[in-house]
């Protein structure tokens, strides 16, 4: 599904300074599989994580997901890509505040071209799933951690995407709370999706099939598929 080669990445410009964040990264992952990325602060997890999303763009290597060559896409076809086959999950959830959960989930849906009340179904169950059925009215500051960013899974899952991205999921919650959502993203993954999921938390990172390793901007262990 993905595959990546001779990827780096700089901050800052030649004349002021150059910051490689990521070095030289080759890296393939299959379709299906449940990947970890472990690796200290600053050692370029998410930056890396952004640029599988096609959040970012790199100044050297190559991209292919799936069949498409990522560099080489426009910003339209790019954001199309994007809605339909990749969810995101933050470690701050970043639900919208003024908008219920059920108006949250129904946000990627926008777009579609499906009709309101299909989409209005479509992320009642979504969250239904997740079981907030009762919290759909609710807005993000009337739930719990869990709960919000269960409806940030809800809310990743709508347009079933082949594969869900996260960046420090379980950062913001407490440890029972973070296994539940292990547990979810265990279930997710065998019903067929696909997880790139970015973690400092050895016990969260256990749940993966495989943890990749970094350092400075280089993958130091690619792991194995257990
Ligand atoms: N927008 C940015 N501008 C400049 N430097 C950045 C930016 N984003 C990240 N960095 C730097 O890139 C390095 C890697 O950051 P990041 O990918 O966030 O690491 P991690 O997620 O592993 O903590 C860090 O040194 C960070 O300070
Ligand atoms: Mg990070």
């Amino acid at each position: 599904m993905i595959s990546i080669k001779g990827l780096s990445k700089a901050y800052g410009s030649v004349d002021t300074s150059l910051l490689i964040v990521l070095k030289n990264i080759s890296l393939n992952i299959d379709e299906g599989e449940f990947v970890a990325i472990m690796g200290p602060s600053g050692s370029g997890k998410s930056t890396l994580l952004n640029i599988i999303g096609m959040l970012d763009n790199f100044e050297a290597g190559t991209y292919q997901f799936k069949d498409q060559n990522v560099p080489t896409l426009s910003q339209d076809a790019l954001a199309e890509l994007r809605l339909f086959n990749i969810g995101f999950v933050f470690q701050s959830f970043n639900l919208i505040a003024q908008l219920s959960a059920l108006s949250n989930v129904e946000l990627p849906t926008l777009y579609t071209g499906v009709k309101k009340a299909a989409r209005r179904k479509n992320a009642t169950e979504q969250l239904t799933a997740l079981g907030l059925a009762d919290r759909v009215d609710h807005k993000p500051s009337e739930l719990s951690g869990g709960q919000q960013q269960r409806v940030a899974i809800a809310r990743a899952m709508v347009n079933d995407p082949a594969l869900l991205i996260a960046d420090e999921p379980t950062g913001s919650l407490d440890t029972e709370t973070s296994v539940d959502i292990m547990q979810l993203f265990q279930r997710l993954h065998k019903r067929g999706k696909t997880i790139v999921m970015v973690t400092h938390e050895e016990e969260i990172a256990a749940f993966a099939d495989r943890v990749i390793r970094m350092r400075d901007g280089k993958i130091v262990d690619h792991g194995v598929n257990t």
